[in-house]
């Protein structure tokens, strides 16, 4: 087995190679002056089962690339079979057409890896599961909630947590979360009535007196977040936090958080996060480098990945 990491997310591939008890191997990835990408694989990898770690986040055009070129060299190496570990999927909230003459941007990515060369795909909450058939190779959707269960179990009462979905359109994957650790679940309904007027929001179930958690895939500008943490206090609830795969954080995104009246904030290292997010108070980062080493190493040994669902 080998392990290469992109520039993307270093200190992951660094924890998921610690927990498997092997060296990243080493790999040169620079620019040429005009930006260009340029790869060496410093190391043998003919007949290997290689693994590349890269999370497409920002800037997420730059790492794409990365990982691509990355793929491709390996596959000219004569790698054996290569993985592309993107614990952040970029460009996964485009996964259908909103409109007339709009592009599939998660099919044209997914189009992109498989033609570099990829064999599989190992990656943590896709933003729409349907993204797997995206891909013509096999794709393994690792959950966080398992990580996110054992956090809140050691931080929360869970006698008094309400789970509750920021959107309607993360209702499945909060309701999951709700039934793992038995907690009732809600819904921040947003709607605007009238174009031109602005969202209202709904809370669907009582959360007077509850500790809400939000459970949410993404946190990008933390408009959704943050709005749903006023509506749900405004409704009585006792405190909100949340708990959300993937860091994004673009823009203004941890000073509004850091100003909102969210308890916390818990994000996981899919995403490597910045010194803004690492000082913010109420902002705390836990780890999937042990699930993603856990699926790795059952890969490379071809036994079951699904037993980590659960
Ligand atoms: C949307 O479908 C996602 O699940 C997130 O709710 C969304 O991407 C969050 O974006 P923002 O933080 O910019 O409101």
């Amino acid at each position: 087995m080998k392990l290469i990491s992109g520039n993307a997310n270093r200190p992951l591939a660094e924890a998921i190679a610690a927990y498997l008890g092997q060296p990243l191997t080493k790999c040169m990835v620079r620019r040429f002056a005009d930006m260009e990408v340029f790869v060496e694989i410093q190391e043998n990898v003919r007949g290997q089962d290689v693994f590349i770690i890269q999370p497409t986040s920002f800037p997420t055009n730059d790492h794409l690339m990365e990982l691509l070129i990355i793929i491709d060299a390996a596959r000219r190496a004569s790698a054996r079979r290569i993985t592309a570990v993107v614990p952040y999927f970029g460009y996964a909230r485009q996964d259908r057409k909103p409109g007339p003459r709009t592009p599939i941007t998660a099919k044209l990515v997914a189009n992109m890896i498989e033609r570099a060369g990829a064999d599989r795909v190992l990656t943590i909450d896709l933003h729409a599961g349907q993204i797997q058939g995206f891909f013509d190779i096999p794709v393994d959707n690792l959950y966080a909630a398992p990580v996110m269960v054992q956090d809140l179990k050691r931080h929360y009462d869970l006698e008094n947590v309400m789970v509750v979905s920021p959107d309607v359109g993360g209702v499945v994957r909060a309701r999951a979360l709700a039934k793992r650790i038995g907690a009732q679940l809600a819904i921040v309904d947003k709607r605007r009535e009238r174009p031109g007027e602005s969202e209202v929001m709904n809370i669907i179930g009582d959360v007077k007196g509850h500790s809400c958690i939000l459970i949410d895939d993404i946190v990008d500008s933390g408009g959704t977040l943050c709005n749903a943490a006023e509506a749900l206090l405004d409704q009585g609830a006792r405190e909100v936090s949340a708990y959300i795969t993937h860091g994004v954080l673009s823009g203004g995104a941890v000073a509004r958080i850091s100003a909102s009246p969210l308890k916390e904030l818990v994000i996981t290292d899919s995403i490597q996060p910045t010194e803004a997010v690492r000082v913010a108070s109420n902002i705390r980062v836990i780890s999937v480098a042990e699930l993603l080493g856990e699926a790795v190493q059952r890969t490379a040994d071809e036994r079951s990945v699904s037993s980590l669902f659960y």
